[in-house]
């Protein structure tokens, strides 16, 4: 039998990316934070965490890095079945302050580190089709829940993101006093492409010294079973120490197994560089980076524009 949706809406299928009228209905009402309604997910959508869980779970315990698998086995995430985002914040929260927040899609640039900061993490609450769990260019659970939230149960990395958060306040800090509009404009995309860069290279794309010479720490990698074992096990990768300076200025594509990556050698290293990023902010060395992608788009740039930094 159908569910009646808050909206009023019915329920002809489950959860699933880009097919979930539940995640349809509350973007038409501007909502952006949602609650998880958890008994929407399909027999199929328990079938994808299953399978996506199952198959990556022997090459998380060969590539991932120490931290993960702690967090992995302290958040007890389930096999068979899509987690709970409730029952993982049960867990999360003593551990480090963070919290899983549902989320109905993308959350504008401002938005999203500024929740980091205030040590929430937007979640995904769709989950791919079935007959697609090898790529899929937007987020879902699987890669939300399970590639990042892992992380977010240790002490240095979670520090590291607060102080990403920080980045972006610094951000409307240096430019809401240029008089003039388009330069202000241009000085905050550069910057905005200048922290996607980093948190891509550092936080969804990183590797770290460890086990074996170097392991995945980027969610990424972790949420990803085929390029996870690209990353650190095949001859292909470029893999360099972290450089702030070459990572604010390299371009990337979402949709290839990366070519280039980058090493850190622990999370208060991380937190260290996060920390110089903040300060290089202030320095003007973000103002003008390199171009090419990511692009930066009106709603990310509106969201610095428009935010309190007071907030
Ligand atoms: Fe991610």
């Amino acid at each position: 039998m159908p569910l009646t949706l808050p909206g009023g809406g019915l329920l002809t299928s489950g959860l699933t990316t880009g097919q979930a009228p539940f995640i349809e209905e509350a973007r038409s009402r501007g909502e952006l934070y949602i609650e998880q309604p958890w008994e929407l997910y399909s027999d199929d959508n328990h079938e994808s965490w299953k399978r996506l869980y199952g198959r990556i779970r022997p090459r998380w315990e060969r590539y991932a890095n120490e931290h993960f698998l702690r967090g992995l086995d302290a958040l007890e995430l389930p096999r068979d079945r899509v987690p709970r985002l409730a029952e993982v914040n049960r867990t999360l929260r003593p551990l480090t302050g963070f919290e899983a927040r549902a989320v109905s899609g993308y959350v504008p640039a401002f938005l999203f580190f500024d929740c980091l900061r205030r040590r929430e993490f937007p979640t995904t609450i769709t989950i791919r089709p079935h007959d697609k769990l090898d790529y899929l260019p937007e987020p879902d659970i699987f890669h939300d829940i399970a590639g990042h939230v892992p992380m977010h149960t240790d002490r240095a990395f979670a520090e590291a993101l607060v102080r990403f958060g920080d980045c972006a306040h610094t951000a409307v800090d240096m430019t809401a006093a240029v008089k003039d509009e388009a330069e202000q404009c241009r000085r905050l995309t550069s910057i905005i492409k200048a922290l996607s860069r980093f948190f891509w290279f550092a936080v969804e794309f990183g590797l770290m010294r460890g086990r074996n010479g170097v392991c995945a720490y980027g969610s990424g990698l972790l949420s990803s079973y085929g390029e996870l074992e690209h990353a650190v096990a095949s001859d292909r990768p470029q893999r360099y120490p972290m450089q702030i300076e070459w990572a604010i200025n390299q371009a990337f594509e979402i949709d290839r197994y990366q070519p280039l990556l980058f090493i850190v050698d622990s999370f208060d290293h991380l937190f260290d560089l996060v920390d110089r990023l903040e300060k290089w902010m202030r320095a003007g060395k973000l103002n003008d980076v390199a171009p090419g992608e990511p692009g930066v788009s009106e709603t990310d740039l509106r969201s610095f524009l428009r935010a309190d930094p007071s907030s």
